[in-house]
């Protein structure tokens, strides 16, 4: 690795796993202002319409497509509107990273076509007539790069680039444009509005992110905790709260994800660990069919207790090899003598005929403030074809500088279940749900309760196994500096 990115590492610190930002051409190494803690008040890019509290709401409705299984293509991704008038835009869930960007027209570099079975579209500034430049002396630009970006002068853009995990790269300049999405007015009943977002204006991609993926989509939306996320600037704008909740489908694909306060399911909840790039929580106890698991003292711990990192961008679970190592030994313990296969190099596998819930141990991981996550064996073990199940659980290939190993919590566990991030008050929740099923999300303004249905944008779903692994990729990239 070169000095340059040693010194963004450097800057980046061990905190922020997933994303950083760096100016492209002069060597300006900005990275997250949420660290640096001098960041102006976002509220200073509220568009003037969006501040008209007439216009108030706290249930937004985002349909969901895509299968988070590892035997799919491990991805989620949601339909957003862009530009005035709005066209559509597809773009991958990450609750790992902070940043929304579309491939732009004049993207040499962009993919044109996805094997997901949609089509892509370029965003064109000139075909949106409220398609503003964010300029490089911008408040949303300087706060971003925590104070003024070098060699800066009028009519140059704000650029932006995020290098994700697996290297893959995106990089251009930030755009001000409506974002259009659903809002929940009724049960099972939205109307579309709107507000100004700054998002990036994607001009060159590479990796997994150019031309020539099959799973390729128009960008993704992150949906971290920076005030530069799409739902900090909605909340800035006073549209919504910031609080939003997936249930990812594993069955069906799809599933449900609304921006607001959910009061049916009911669901426990435990705090987030403050000032975490991811959202970290601490972890308790494991079980594994009630055997408590022997639980290193040295996994990603910040003198804070052990921590794991829930991150809907990852399709799989990742424990350290010494947890790895005994969840495996005790779920294959409940049938003696299995034949194991290793298929693809990597997952182990097994033959089995009857119902997996009944032959195999539920999986319990116990977090602060007694909150439980349950893990069954139909989540945790995937159908790879016939009658050959493969285990979902990972041993952790990645490790912190100082040799500790991540647990990192992925669509494995998360799936069908309703999970609930609660930026206000720094909370995160969950229960089981049937994600086919809707949910119940209050209006703030009004106080009214509607039902948010499940949505599934998609059909076609492709075969391809342990995909999508963002953030796994970027620790691999990160710690092998
Ligand atoms: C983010 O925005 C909030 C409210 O607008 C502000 O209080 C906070 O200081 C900002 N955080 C950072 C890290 O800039
Ligand atoms: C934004 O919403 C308002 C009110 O619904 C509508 O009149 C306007 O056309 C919308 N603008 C865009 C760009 O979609
Ligand atoms: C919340 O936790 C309590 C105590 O552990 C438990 O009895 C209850 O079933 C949980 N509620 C939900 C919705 O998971
Ligand atoms: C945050 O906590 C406060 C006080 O406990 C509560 O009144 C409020 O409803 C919570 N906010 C959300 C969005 O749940
Ligand atoms: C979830 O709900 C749907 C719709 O009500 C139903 O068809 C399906 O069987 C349910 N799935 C599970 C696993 O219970």
């Amino acid at each position: 690795m070169d000095l340059q990115e040693r010194l963004v590492f450097f800057l980046v610190g061990l905190f922020l796993l997933q994303l950083f930002c760096v100016a492209n051409a002069n060597l300006v190494f900005p990275v997250e202002s949420k660290f640096k803690g001098s960041v102006e008040n976002l509220a200073a890019i509220k568009d003037h319409d969006a501040q008209r509290r007439g216009r108030f709401l706290s249930a937004v409705d985002i349909p969901l497509g895509g299968n988070g299984r590892a035997n799919s293509n491990g991805l989620y991704y949601t339909k957003i509107g862009l530009g005035s008038p709005a066209k559509d835009y597809y773009v991958q869930v990450d609750t790992g990273s902070d940043l929304l960007w579309v491939n732009c027209v004049g993207c040499t570099t962009c993919p044109r076509k996805s094997g997901l079975g949609m089509d892509l579209t370029l965003y064109d500034p000139a075909q949106s007539t409220a398609s503003t430049l964010v300029g490089c002396d911008d408040k949303f630009c300087t706060s971003t790069y925590n104070g003024p970006i070098s060699g800066c002068s009028r009519d140059m853009a704000c650029p932006y680039s995020i290098t994700y995990g697996d290297g893959s790269t995106t990089t251009g300049s930030y755009i001000k444009d409506y974002i259009t999405f659903n809002r929940a007015n009724g049960d099972l009943k939205t109307v579309p509005d709107n507000s100004t977002v700054i998002f990036g204006c994607g001009a060159k991609q590479s990796g997994t992110l150019s031309s020539g993926s099959e799973e390729s989509l128009d960008g993704i939306i992150g949906l971290g905790q920076s005030n530069a996320s799409v739902l900090s600037q909605l909340a800035a704008a006073g549209k919504v709260k910031r609080v939003f909740s997936h249930c990812l489908d594993s069955y069906n694909g799809g599933g449900v994800f609304a921006i607001g306060e959910v009061v049916q399911p009911k669901f426990n909840k435990t705090s987030l660990v403050q000032k975490m790039a991811h959202y970290n929580v601490n972890l308790k106890d494991l079980e594994v069919g009630g055997d408590s698991v022997q639980l290193p003292t040295d996994i990603f711990d910040f003198s804070n207790g052990r921590q794991a990192i829930i991150d809907s961008g990852t399709t799989l679970a990742y424990l350290p090899s010494t947890v790895y190592d005994q969840i495996l030994e005790k779920v294959l313990a409940a049938q003696p003598g299995m034949k194991l296969y290793l298929v693809e190099e990597q997952f182990t596998c097994f033959r089995f005929d009857d119902n997996v819930d009944d032959g195999f141990p539920i999986v319990k991981f116990t977090f602060d403030d007694g909150l439980t996550l349950t893990t069954y064996p139909h989540d945790y073990l995937f159908l790879f074809k016939e009658n050959m199940w493969c285990v979902g659980w990972q041993k952790s290939i990645a490790q912190t500088k100082d040799g500790q190993e991540i647990i990192l919590l992925g669509d494995l566990v998360l799936s069908n279940k309703l999970v609930v991030y609660d930026l206000e008050n720094m909370t995160i929740g969950w229960t089981d749900h049937n994600c086919s099923t809707s949910i119940k999300v209050k209006d703030d303004e009004t106080g009214k309760v509607y039902a948010v249905s499940a949505h599934d944008l998609s059909s076609a779903s492709t075969v391809i196994i342990g995909s999508v692994l963002t953030l796994l990729m970027m620790l691999i990239t990160m710690l092998s500096s």
